[in-house]
């Protein structure tokens, strides 16, 4: 592949380095998933609602999943914390700067209003709790944020128009729709009409799809939703046909590799298919999706995954641009940071 060998000149002990630095995009983070349990406990206690776990440790210590759902459990627990915009800003602001540190230059950032407004939330505490974090980060980190709305899979297509009805009053403040939560048993077909109206008012369309469920997720999410994006996507490569569409028409895959180890998408980091998602022409990047709960932030998922398939520069060249254009950026921004990208490249010692 031509751009494997374009930074041939790199050598393997400068990649941490060359990763670290490298302007990207993150595309896939959950903002509930980037709650680390120090925050979780000051939360609590600010808040005064009691966690079922004595401490810090022993939460940290739960962190033990053998398939997605053992997850969302812990990840749903750990969200009853968040109660006032101050909390929703302070979440957003701890990704933000951590994100800005390791030169991600744009976000998009998945959020979850089911989550709270079943539990007695108001969507304005959760859109202006999170909005007033993005401001603040392209006012004083020089970075560009924006937020995607996530409908909850396991809860019902009527929830899920209602979800989107009570966030039109803040339209301006989300580029798109999502889809998350437990995957198998609740295909993208389900969502059909709330997808048609998010369509119809100018919202991007993503979704969750082939992370634990089959190729046929994918193809409903591409065809019954038409989103633009499919959040993982790792499970396309069962199906040689569907790989065939997703490269014609350059469909990006918003892949987190640590994320899929954790939850036993696949065995080992080893075990990836990143690598070969790149090898046959797929739009795919790297994203962290639930940093908190999934050992590691974006540059974490980066130089685990590169040490462990022996990926190269040129990969990492290959998954920023592609980060940049899988992005909802304008024409002039994305250029920028495609430049950006370049002038490290050339750059770099
Ligand atoms: N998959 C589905 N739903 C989620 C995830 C995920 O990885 N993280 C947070 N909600
Ligand atoms: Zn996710």
């Amino acid at each position: 592949m031509t751009t494997t060998n374009r930074f041939a000149h790199i050598p393997r002990e400068r990649l941490p380095a060359l990763l670290q630095g490298m302007p990207k995009a993150e595309l896939h983070i959950h903002i509930e998933g980037s709650l680390e349990p120090e925050l979780i406990f000051k939360l609590a206690q600010r808040n005064g609602v009691s966690l079922g776990y004595p401490s810090v440790e022993a939460l940290r210590a739960a962190y033990a999943f053998t398939d997605l759902q053992s997850f969302l459990d812990i990840y749903y627990a750990g969200a009853s914390v968040l109660l006032k915009e101050a909390d929703f800003h302070d979440m957003a602001w701890a990704y933000l700067t951590k994100a800005a540190a390791e030169n991600v230059r744009h976000a998009e950032i998945f959020f979850d209003p089911q989550t709270h407004t079943a539990r007695g939330v108001p969507m304005e505490t959760v859109i202006k709790g999170l909005t007033s974090a993005t401001s603040k980060a392209r006012r004083e980190l020089g970075m560009s944020a924006e937020l995607i709305l996530c409908f909850l899979r396991h809860l019902s297509e009527d929830e899920a128009l209602e979800t989107l009805e009570q966030a039109l009053p803040y339209r301006e403040h989300f580029i798109g729709v999502g889809l998350d939560s437990s995957e198998r048993g609740h295909p993208p077909e389900k969502f059909e009409r709330a997808f048609s109206r998010a369509r119809e008012l100018g919202l991007h369309l993503v979704a969750h799809a082939g992370e634990e469920g089959p190729p046929e997720y994918i193809w409903n999410a591409l065809d019954v939703l038409k989103v633009e994006r499919i959040d993982h996507g790792v499970r396309c490569l069962e199906d040689p046909e569907l790989v065939a569409r997703l490269v014609r028409d350059e469909v990006p895959l918003t892949v987190c590799p640590l994320s899929n180890q954790k939850l036993c998408v696949f065995p080992d980091l080893r075990d990836h298919n990143l690598g070969k998602l790149l090898e046959a022409g797929l739009k795919a990047m790297v994203n962290s999706d639930d940093p908190a709960y999934f050992g590691g932030y974006l540059n974490q998922n980066f130089t685990d995954t590169f040490g462990a398939l022996g990926l190269g520069a040129g990969q990492a060249w290959q998954l920023a641009r592609n980060s940049f254009e899988a992005a909802f950026l304008d024409t002039p921004a994305r250029e920028r940071y495609l430049a950006e990208l370049d002038a490290y490249f050339e750059g770099f010692q």
